[in-house]
C-alpha cells in the first residue's frame, strides 16, 4: 500500500497558515485576556514544536515526490534509446487507407514500428489539438502500462523526428494472429482487467472494437493496445464519451489481487512526473491521477472521477 506524496505535501497553504494561527492565538490571550506567564510559555512552545514539524513533513513529501519523479525518469530511461535506434530508419511504408500520416519503417536493428505523424485531424472533445500533443499521448500510455507494471500491455512507443516524414510516435509492430479480429473476450481476465485500469486512467477515448479495433493479438494471444493519441482529455463535461468495452466491463467489479498490488505500487508522483515530463497538460494530468487514486482508494474503478463524462463500450 502506498501512501500519496499529495497527501502529505499538500494543500500547501494549509499548514503553513495553521501554525502562525495558533501562535497569534497565544500571544492575543496572553496580552489581551492576561494569562499565566508559565503557562503561555508551554503553549508557545507547543506552537513552535507544531511550527517545526509541519515543515518537516513539507520537506519529507517532497523527498518523497522527487525519488518517485526520479525512479519514473530511471524506468522510462529506454524511450529515448530506442527513438535512436530507429532514427535511420529505412523502407518507410505508408500504410493502407491512412496512407499520408502512418508508416511502417524498419529501424537500423531490423526491428519494425510504426510510425505517424498526425497529420490527419482527429478531434475529440477536450483532446489534443496539435500533431505532438498527439504523438505524446501515444508515449504516455506506452509510460503509464510500464510505471503499472503492466508488462507488454502497450508496445515499446517514443517520440521521434525521422527526415522526410517529420516528428511523431513509433511504435514497435506487434505480429499478430491471421483470423477475424479478437473481441474483448479473446483474452485472459487479468489482461482484460490491466487495459481496463489503463484505458480509465488514461481517459481512453477511441479504443474501438471490431474491424478498425484499437488492440490486437499477439502470436501468444496476449492483448496490446495501439493507437493510445486519443486520451488524457483536458476537460471533462457531460457529453464526454470515454470509449472503451475493457472500462465498460469492468466498471464497480473488483479487481483481482495481483493486478491490484500493481496499482497500489503506482505512487501518484510517478504518474505525475511521466505526464509532465512529456509536457502533458496540468489539467489533463491531474485527471489521471484523481482516476488513479479513485482505483487505489475502492480496488475498483467506480467512475466518479470520470463524472460527468459517460463510459461507453465502443
Ligand atoms: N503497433 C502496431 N502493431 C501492429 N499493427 C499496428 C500497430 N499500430 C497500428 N497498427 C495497424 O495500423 C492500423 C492503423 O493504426 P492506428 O489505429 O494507430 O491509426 P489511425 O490512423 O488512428 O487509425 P484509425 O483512425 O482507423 O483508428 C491499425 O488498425 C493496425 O492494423
Ligand atoms: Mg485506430
Amino acid at each position: 500500500m502506498t501512501t500519496t506524496a499529495s497527501c502529505n505535501v499538500g494543500p500547501p497553504g494549509a499548514q503553513d497558515l495553521r501554525t502562525p494561527t495558533v501562535t497569534l492565538a497565544i500571544i492575543f490571550r496572553i496580552r489581551v485576556l492576561g494569562v499565566n506567564p508559565n503557562f503561555a510559555a508551554i503553549m508557545l512552545r507547543i506552537a513552535a514544536a507544531l511550527r517545526h514539524r509541519s515543515g518537516h513533513e513539507a520537506q519529507q513529501g517532497r523527498q518523497v515526490a522527487e525519488a518517485a519523479r526520479g525512479a519514473a525518469r530511471r524506468a522510462l530511461g529506454g524511450d529515448a534509446e530506442h527513438a535512436t535506434r530507429i532514427q535511420a530508419y529505412h523502407n518507410p511504408v505508408p500504410r493502407g487507407r491512412t496512407a499520408g500520416d502512418l508508416f511502417d519503417v524498419t529501424g537500423d536493428d531490423g526491428s519494425l514500428n510504426i510510425f505517424k505523424n498526425f497529420i490527419r485531424n482527429r478531434w475529440v472533445l477536450g483532446g489534443p489539438t496539435t500533431p505532438i500533443a498527439h504523438a505524446r499521448r501515444e508515449v504516455a500510455a506506452y509510460r503509464v502500462s510500464v510505471l503499472l507494471g503492466f508488462e507488454g500491455l502497450v508496445p515499446h512507443t517514443a517520440l521521434a523526428e525521422l527526415k522526410h516524414l517529420g516528428a511523431g510516435s513509433v511504435q514497435r509492430f506487434v505480429p499478430g494472429k491471421q483470423g477475424p479480429r479478437p473481441t474483448v473476450h479473446s483474452y485472459p481476465d487479468s489482461q482484460t482487467q490491466e487495459a481496463a485500469v489503463l484505458d480509465y486512467v488514461l481517459a481512453s477515448l477511441d479504443r474501438t472494437a471490431g474491424r478498425d479495433a484499437n488492440y490486437l493479438i499477439d502470436l501468444n494471444g496476449n492483448l496490446a493496445l495501439i493507437d493510445n493519441e486519443l486520451s488524457l482529455p483536458t476537460a471533462i463535461r457531460d457529453i464526454s464519451r470515454l470509449k472503451s468495452e475493457f472500462v465498460h466491463m469492468h466498471v464497480n467489479q473488483r479487481l483481482n489481487d495481483d493486478v491490484l498490488a500493481k496499482v497500489q505500487a503506482l505512487h501518484p508522483e510517478q504518474l505525475r512526473g511521466a505526464l509532465h515530463d512529456l509536457e502533458i497538460e496540468p489539467r489533463a494530468i491531474n485527471g489521471a491521477l484523481d482516476r488513479l487514486q479513485e482505483i487505489q482508494t475502492n480496488e475498483r474503478i467506480t467512475g466518479a472521477a470520470w463524472r460527468p463524462g459517460e463510459i461507453i463500450p465502443y
